[in-house]
């Protein structure tokens, strides 16, 4: 539950629908489900079997499995890398993050009602055009994150996460239920299941591949954590399958919700970011209670990202605390004023610095495009390729403990060569070498 509470995020609600968008609808989501399944399960079961086995934060656990598998201790370097791009992630999701307490704001204060696609995509506008805004809301995030990380009690936000998560489920079923009424839903469907790759890239390829990566948490060492913590006995492969599962479905659901009211609006489905606070506002404004519900949503969304956004920044945090002789209190204080810091760049991207660009891409488009189809891909052949080569059948086959054989051998080819080879052809084919 705690995994899937970091698995579930402003990934699945706000970045899933408005990647689906760009990149054209239907092919995109195909590629991606296929990249869940194929990569995202098998790779999601050997990071939990490595922090199983290492029990401790990704870069000490690397160390001791490097040793015990006589592998060069330069394996630590997954630990490092994905505690770095666990700070890079947040400092932009911090922004997001606080877009969703803007606009819980706006919809407890009535901005919403009545609103129509155009009003929606105005007040957007001005809340992301107005830089000080921005930076307050994304201030607020960090403070409520910071917090709860400095007093190291997650446990106590986890146990809420149990009801919340399915709140929010409810929720946006409410919203599939509006989308429904506004006679565009068979088109919606349409879009998101009909295969067509006429809009279909390289790049949608990758971004459809890195997509499952961030969803799913996976490539930097989070779900290692998570790892650590399970006991013997439970079945790894049954807990990552119905993470996923779980993971894939709220994405789904909130592509069937969103573009019904895209079309219905005649917005854009490429809009991009945005996306989601230009037509979630439209559907709480035209239906009854939407007022209450509106708050409702964004605050269950707040609490989503808020557990996310835990689990971004909990390695470095840990690696303070246990390499460098910080206390929690010291090592949250340092790591969140480093990202915060550094989500100026993503909070300007949309106003002053949105004209700021290096390639045609603003800093948050840099930022995403690092982590997302860089680090973490990277991050996760690493771990593949450690947890299928370097670690010896009989460890991998004990801890996994799988009752099937042949699960077992699936398991085998999809992580030694599956995986490598497929995110390997993934990149090449980015950078333009295939
Ligand atoms: N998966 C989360 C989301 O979809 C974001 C997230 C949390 C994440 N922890 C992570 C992404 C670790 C990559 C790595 O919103």
């Amino acid at each position: 539950m705690a995994a899937t509470g970091a698995a579930v995020g402003l990934g699945n609600i706000w970045k899933f629908p408005y990647l689906t968008g760009i990149h054209g609808g239907s092919a995109f989501v195909l590629v991606y489900i296929l990249c869940v399944a194929a990569l995202g399960i098998p790779m999601m079961m050997a990071e939990v079997m490595l922090g199983r086995r290492g029990r401790q934060t990704p870069i000490n656990s690397m160390r001791t499995l490097a040793a015990e598998n006589n592998a060069s201790q330069g394996w630590q370097l997954i630990g490092w890398a994905g505690t770095l791009a666990g700070m890079l992630i947040l400092s932009y999701y911090s922004v997001i993050g606080g877009w969703t307490i803007g606009y819980i704001v706006h919809s407890a204060t009535g901005s919403f009602s009545g609103l129509s696609g155009d009003g929606a995509s105005t007040l957007f506008g001005e809340f992301v055009g107005n830089p000080w805004i921005q930076v307050t809301w994304h201030t607020l995030f960090m403070i409520i994150t910071m917090y709860i990380v400095a007093r190291g009690v997650q446990s106590g936000l986890e146990k809420a996460v149990v009801f919340l998560m399915p709140a929010l489920f409810v929720l946006l079923l409410i919203l599939v239920g509006y989308a429904m009424t506004t006679g565009y839903f068979m088109k919606g469907l349409t879009f998101l299941f009909t295969p067509d790759f006429s809009h279909f890239s390289g790049t949608s390829m990758l971004t459809a591949m890195g997509q499952a990566f961030f969803s799913l948490s996976l490539g930097m060492g989070t779900i290692m954590i998570y790892g650590s913590y399970v006991p013997k006995g439970t079945s790894i492969a049954s807990t990552s399958i119905m993470i996923a599962v779980a993971d894939t479905g709220v994405a789904l659901i909130a592509g069937m919700a969103i573009f019904p009211i895209v079309f219905a609006n005649a917005l854009e489905p490429g809009a991009g970011p945005s996306l989601i606070f230009e037509t979630i506002p439209v559907a709480f404004g035209n239906m009854s209670g939407g007022m209450l519900f509106g708050t409702l949503f964004f605050v269950l969304l707040l609490v989503a990202a808020w557990t996310s956004s835990i689990s971004l920044i909990e390695p470095a945090v840990t690696l303070m605390i246990e390499n460098f002789n910080m206390t929690r209190k010291q090592a949250a204080v340092w790591t969140g004023l480093a990202t915060w810091l550094l989500g100026f760049g993503t909070a300007f991207s949309f106003n002053i610095w949105s004209e700021v660009k290096v390639f045609d891409m603003t800093f948050f488009d840099h930022l995403d495009f690092l982590t997302s189809n860089l680090m973490l891909p990277l991050g996760g052949i690493s771990i593949a390729i450690f947890a299928g080569w370097l670690m010896t059948k009989e460890t991998s086959k004990a801890e996994l403990d799988m009752n099937s054989e042949v699960g077992y051998s699936i398991w085998q080819v999809l992580i030694r060569y599956i995986a490598p080879i497929a995110v390997s052809i993934v990149l090449l084919h980015a950078i333009g070498i295939f």
